[in-house]
């Protein structure tokens, strides 16, 4: 139970790890963050706090949930679950929710648009606030790519009935994330914890993905024979290993698939996982990714075979991730795979049941956009090394 590390292929981390670094003293003036919001509760995955809101506001068989075409299936399963049937709708080049598309799928029977800020980059809230108000529409802000940031002065997850956040996305976490509501829906809501074993879990894992980049210092070598000895145990008495479905790159390093678990949706992050997320220094992330999104930019912006999505950083725009559009998609990703470069396609697997064709935009996003890491804990030379394998396989 305690192995769940796949091999690490990525030679530079490609999420947040945890070192002394991440608790360094705060430094400027703070951005706002998802949890600045409203009421909050922790909760584990950001799949499962969409279930939650979904059960919260009663979605059930019968009830229609928009999604857009452009997806990942984390954000399709929790409706599922729900009982509720995903209407997918389209989104514009720019990554904006197309809402005069939304509008021609609405039935007596929608009940839930869910509206991502893809990649950190806001949507215009005010209008999609707006259209859900018009039309009586419960709104889950998905903050999953942006936890920090502000938006028309508001931090992330301001609009939404009910917003969710993915901590180990901005965080050197195993697990973690929220939901908020700025507008009192969670008064009265409980979470529950996860148990001991899902606590050392949590523990085993943050460490090992920590000592296996090396950024532990002095503790890098105990940590190792600890958990070397935590593996000989646990191979001795662990079942058979079950075989992955799919792995997008898009799910934490110990997490099976998309990770979405219907029976521990009201289950809280580790106290180890928010120990950390109150603990580390949210300038640094802020600063760090910011840094890191533009040195990107100007590493790999220029490249032949591609172009990035974004080719400015907003100021007020906390990066997930750095996302570059590919001509030759096939071609380059199982080269950058290869070199061990941490590479992400979301929307790689969009959800079977939708309509082919239904968005032409989305179906070439999940081709063509590639992730690449900006957060926090990278390295200067990591950066450099990325760049540069980046570069040698477009040229
Ligand atoms: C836009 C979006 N929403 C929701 C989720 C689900 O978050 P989590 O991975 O924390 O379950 C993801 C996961 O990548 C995502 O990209």
């Amino acid at each position: 139970m305690l192995q769940m590390y796949k091999p690490i292929d990525e030679k530079i981390p490609k999420h947040p790890v945890l070192s002394r670094q991440a608790f360094a003293r705060e430094h400027g003036a703070a951005v706002p963050s998802i949890l600045d919001a409203g009421e909050v509760r922790y909760l584990n995955r950001g799949s499962m706090a969409i279930a939650f809101a979904l059960q919260h506001s009663g979605i059930s068989h019968g009830d229609e949930v928009l999604i857009p075409a452009y997806h990942c299936l984390a954000m399709v399963e929790p409706v599922l679950w729900a009982g509720a049937t995903p209407v997918f709708y389209r989104i514009c080049e720019n990554t904006s929710l197309d809402l005069a598309d939304v509008e021609r799928r609405l039935t007596p029977f929608t009940r839930v648009l869910i509206a991502p800020h893809y990649f950190g980059f806001p949507q215009d809230m005010k209008l999609i606030r707006a259209f859900c108000d018009d039309h009586r529409l419960i709104l889950i802000e998905d903050c999953a790519h942006a936890f920090f940031g502000r938006m028309n002065g508001h931090p992330p997850g301001y609009y939404g009935d009910y917003a969710i956040g993915s901590a180990w996305k901005f965080f050197p976490v195993d697990e973690g994330a929220c939901i908020v509501s700025s507008k009192g829906r969670l008064s009265g809501t409980t979470t529950e914890a996860g148990g001991f074993f899902f606590e050392i879990k949590s523990l085993m894992n943050t460490l090992e993905y920590a000592v296996a980049y090396d950024r532990l210092e002095l503790l890098n070598s105990p940590i190792r024979g600890m958990l070397r000895l935590k593996d000989e145990l646990w191979n001795r008495v662990k079942p058979k290993p079950v075989s992955r479905s799919h792995d997008d790159g898009n799910t934490p390093v110990s997490a099976d698939a998309t990770g979405f678990d219907g029976s521990r949706i009201k289950q809280r992050n580790s106290r180890l996982s928010r120990l950390i997320i109150e603990g580390v220094s949210k300038s640094r992330i802020v600063r760090n990714r910011r840094e890191n999104y533009s040195r990107l930019l100007s590493g790999l912006g220029h490249l032949p075979g591609c172009r990035p999505l974004f080719d400015v950083l907003p100021d007020e725009v906390v990066p997930h991730v750095f996302p570059l559009v590919m001509d030759a998609p096939e071609t380059v990703f199982p080269l950058l795979k290869a070199a061990g470069v941490p590479v992400i396609r979301f929307g790689e697997y969009l959800w079977e049941g939708m309509e082919k064709g239904l968005c032409p935009v989305s179906e070439n996003y999940s081709r063509r956009i590639f992730q690449f890491s900006c957060h926090q804990d990278m390295k200067s030379s990591e950066l450099d090394w990325m760049i540069g394998r980046i570069g040698d396989i477009l040229k």
